[in-house]
């Protein structure tokens, strides 16, 4: 599946409108509070209008130290996942389980720096891993080749621990090239300016699938 990340676009509205008109799974969202990461994404209040431009499930992404709060709002649209870093200042399993009382998906984000076997304790409550391709904060960024050792990684932890149902999704520096050579490895490819600074944006997410 393929989630398009927005980060990159200088007119958000109409590049959700013209995502709408292709086969794209899921919009990404990549929040940032300018603590977590230097960059700071609109606050929500300004947001939330913007979403009404999309059809599309929400992929909810928070870069962000404090989690809680922007749960609570992102849980409020059309939202399949919200996924945590780690090392945020709260507490990760209460906000796991705040997501999921929302009847939302969970997911934790593994940095570049972060171990596989961090996420061990947290399998029982999340529903996504989503690795990062790049240093997270902006879009746009080359990404970094071991990810992939990291995503062969999980692709053992999946058959390990095959009672826990759970999807692996890759973020960051993903165009053509790189998703040949993840796509066995991954369910979800989220993509940004790989996309959106092209013209014909299906064209671009054909490339991108070597899977459904
Ligand atoms: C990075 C973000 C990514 C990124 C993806 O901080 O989490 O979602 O915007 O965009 P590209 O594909 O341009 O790296
Ligand atoms: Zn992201």
């Amino acid at each position: 599946m393929i989630s398009v990340s927005f980060l990159a676009s200088n007119n958000i509205p109409d590049t959700l409108t013209k995502l709408n008109n292709t086969d794209a799974n899921f919009i990404h969202v990549d929040v940032m509070d300018g603590k977590y990461v230097d960059n700071k994404s609109l606050p929500f209040k300004e947001m939330r209008h913007i979403y009404k431009f999309t059809d599309k499930r929400l992929d909810v992404h928070l870069m962000v130290e404090s989690p809680s709060i922007y749960i609570s709002d992102y849980a409020s649209l059309n939202t399949e996942y919200i996924s945590i870093h780690l090392d945020t200042i709260e507490d990760t399993l209460s906000n796991l389980k705040l997501i999921k009382s929302y009847g939302i998906k969970a997911g934790i984000v593994l940095n570049p720096n972060d171990k596989v076997e961090s996420l061990i304790p947290y399998l029982p409550y999340i529903d996504l891993i989503l690795v990062m391709g790049v240093i997270p904060g902006k879009g746009g960024q080359k990404f970094i080749d071991k990810t992939i050792n990291k995503l062969k990684e999980l692709k053992v932890l999946k058959k390990e621990y095959k009672d826990f149902k759970f999807k692996v999704s890759v973020d960051g520096g993903v165009n053509d090239v790189v998703s040949k050579k993840i796509y066995n490895l991954v369910d979800i490819i989220v993509s940004g300016s790989y996309i959106t600074s092209s013209e014909d944006y299906q064209k671009q997410i054909n490339s991108l699938r070597f899977f459904s």
